[in-house]
């Protein structure tokens, strides 16, 4: 089945979420190609769920030995994090590429915005690690406008383009990649039935208690901190490395884009928990509340 988006570009359904054709053709490609290798660690996403800075983290945890979090020469400090850690699906898969991902040196970081389902079965019975972070549909719905509206660099869009459109699309749910709650339910679903494969983040979370998920994280990875290192506070050096203000601060996300054309400075705005309130009625966050509860009914996931 097909859709068209407000600008007439059409979106294609496939497994239960919507694409734009050549990210459509991507992921065909990505399941045609792609096999799990063992030490394959994939960072997945709703996106404007917090996707760049678990990018960030990962990367500063996992090769915490080869890059202390202090370094100068931090690649994290010179580099975009979705430059170190590429999309499968927007990046590593376009064009019929066939990015040959088992030679890159271990451990091998990618991302992705698909749901579950449309991973690659060869994951299940494998070692490999998939994250998933998942935010408040209301603060992702807000993010992306904003997004949208840097994107085309058309600041006269948040005008043109009203948030009401936006909230209309998601309750529709033909979007690119949604519906939201369908890939959330997709993820969070799995990592009740095999917490070794699928770990459940929440930005909000990630907001409150940082330190605690980044150990989690670590945990998860199969690389936890020893109490050498958290007494000499490399958590907190991490955190600080990969925050908001740290980040968006760099020229490296000042300046540049990435490689699908979009500009590094469009992934940090404001960050932090709640921004729908600025943007929403009580009316529209009722109507998206209760379309996520609906979904996640019975499934023990809740969002306050
Ligand atoms: P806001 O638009 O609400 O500010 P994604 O990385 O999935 O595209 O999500 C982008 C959202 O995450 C944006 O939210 C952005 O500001 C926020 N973000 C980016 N980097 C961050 C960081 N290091 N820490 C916390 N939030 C971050």
């Amino acid at each position: 089945p097909s859709e068209k988006d407000s600008m007439g570009k059409t979106l294609y359904n496939y497994q239960g979420s919507w694409y734009y054709p050549n990210t459509l053709q991507a992921i065909l490609n990505y399941r045609k190609h792609f096999r799990a290798r063992d030490t394959y660690i994939i960072l997945a996403s709703f996106p404007k769920s917090g996707t760049t800075w678990l990018k960030a983290l990962v990367f500063a945890v996992v090769h915490r030995n080869k890059y202390a979090p202090n370094l100068v020469s931090h690649p994290l400090l010179s580099d975009n994090p979705h430059n170190l850690v590429r999309f499968l699906e927007i990046d590593l898969y376009v064009k019929n590429q066939h990015p040959g991902l088992e030679e890159l040196p271990p451990p091998r970081l990618f991302a992705t915005h698909m749901p579950f389902q449309t991973l690659h079965e060869s994951l299940r019975d494998s070692p490999c690690k998939v994250v998933y972070v998942c935010r408040d549909i209301k603060d992702v719905l807000v993010s992306r406008w904003h997004f949208i509206s840097r994107l085309v660099k058309k600041e006269e869009l948040y005008s043109n383009y009203p948030v009401e459109e936006m909230v209309e699309k998601f309750i529709k749910g033909a979007y690119s990649f949604g519906p939201f709650q369908d890939q959330v339910l997709s993820y969070w679903k799995e990592s009740s039935v095999n917490a070794n494969l699928v770990l459940f983040m929440r930005y909000e979370e990630m907001i409150e208690k940082p330190e605690a998920q980044v150990m989690r994280l670590a945990d998860f990875l199969g690389c936890s901190f020893t109490e050498e290192e958290k007494q000499s506070g490399m958590v907190e050096k991490i955190l600080e490395l990969c925050s908001l203000g740290n980040l968006s601060n760099l020229e490296a996300n000042k300046t540049g884009t990435f490689t699908c054309g979009i500009a590094h400075h469009a992934f940090f705005r404001k960050g932090g928990v709640g921004d729908w309130k600025n943007h929403l009625t009580n009316e529209m966050a009722r109507k998206l509340d209760e379309m996520v509860e609906k979904k996640l009914e019975g499934s023990g996931l809740k969002f306050e």
